[in-house]
């Protein structure tokens, strides 16, 4: 049977073997994936490595920021931000299809790092948290696709980089395990898991700046709810999706609206193989649908998901 220690031990000669003298740049996203991967690259080959963090514009609120703040502080690891807010907004305006916005942020994506590797002499090598269930669910062999997992089906053909991707073979809650084994803070490793892509793939259509920020305020609500409620760590998932181009009418004060719907979606699930839809108190969902409604502007109802994993996905593209 396979030990927290010894898979740390094992991960650590592959990637020192993989990638021997040569510069190493690694994929992060401040989650606990990548996180974990950059930990055990560091262990492997130490200053050969410089971590990339890409503001992508499509992230949460305050978390860049938090990112960047923590990560820095807890690590002597080398880390690079770099802002494409305005690259991943523009290549995405007018992308509706849900796999063509996964493809054209996960080509944006390499771009990026591409563009990084150049400026830091990088040995061609991207280190990325890619997880079991990723590989999988990404069609990869005989399986099905079901969406092309960013760090897996979103990469172009034709990229510069040989993937190091120490945590293929694992699942969600080893990687959480081992990440306590490294000593990284509770904090990073307990986030929830956020999609690669973030929240344009939490818009169910055009991402706009706009439809953006009012995604992002929903979720802030919804984290803010749930974390108030202790809930935080006995679900898997916890987020807003919106739907801008579906609108009913609605009544505020005496005057007519006609807005966008916000879903909330708060999952049970082990592995995000499966999910059950949480049974999340109603005071919990009231306070969170009286607040979106009242604080994010163009949205006037709130619905709650009540499907399972299958038949929807977490996600809803
Ligand atoms: P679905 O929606 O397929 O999601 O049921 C399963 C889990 O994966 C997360 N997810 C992603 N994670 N890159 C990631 O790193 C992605 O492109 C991506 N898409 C979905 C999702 O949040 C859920 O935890």
């Amino acid at each position: 049977k396979w030990t927290n220690f010894s898979i740390i031990e094992e991960s650590i000669t592959q990637i020192r073997s993989q990638v021997g003298e040569r510069n190493v740049l690694c994929a992060l996203s401040g989650g606990v994936d990548s996180t974990v991967a950059a930990v055990l690259t560091h262990e492997a080959v130490g200053d050969q490595l410089t971590c990339v963090f890409v503001d992508t514009g499509l992230l949460r609120e305050g978390e860049a920021d938090q990112v960047v703040s923590l990560f820095s502080s807890q690590f002597h690891i080398k880390l690079v931000v770099i802002d494409a807010a305005s690259q991943f907004l523009s290549s995405l305006a007018g992308v509706l299809d849900p796999e063509l916005k996964r493809k054209t942020i996960g080509n944006l994506f390499i771009r990026t790092f591409e563009e990084a590797a150049r400026d830091i002499d990088a040995g061609g090598f991207l280190v990325q948290g890619t997880l079991y269930p990723d590989v999988i669910e990404s069609g990869s062999g005989s399986a099905a696709l079901i969406k092309s997992h960013h760090n897996v089906g979103g990469l172009p053909d034709d990229m510069s980089f040989a993937l190091v991707e120490p945590l293929r073979f694992l699942f969600k809650d080893e990687v959480r395990a081992i990440g306590v084994e490294l000593g990284i803070p509770e904090e990073m490793v307990w986030r929830q898991p956020f999609p690669g892509p973030g929240l344009a793939v939490r818009i169910v259509g055009e991402v706009t700046e706009e439809a953006v920020g009012r995604v992002r305020a929903a979720d802030r609500i919804v984290r803010e709810e749930v974390v108030r409620a202790g809930l935080a760590r006995s679900m898997w998932q916890y987020f807003a999706v919106l739907a801008p181009s579906l609108r009913s009418v609605g009544v505020s004060g005496d005057e007519r609206t006609y807005d966008a719907p916000i879903i909330v979606r708060c999952v049970d699930s082990d592995d995000a193989m499966t999910a059950d839809w949480a049974r999340i108190p109603y005071e919990i969902l009231d306070t969170i649908a009286h607040r979106i409604v009242g604080e994010v502007d163009g949205v006037n109802r709130v619905v709650y998901d009540i499907t399972s994993k299958p038949p929807g996905t977490i996600e809803w593209e």
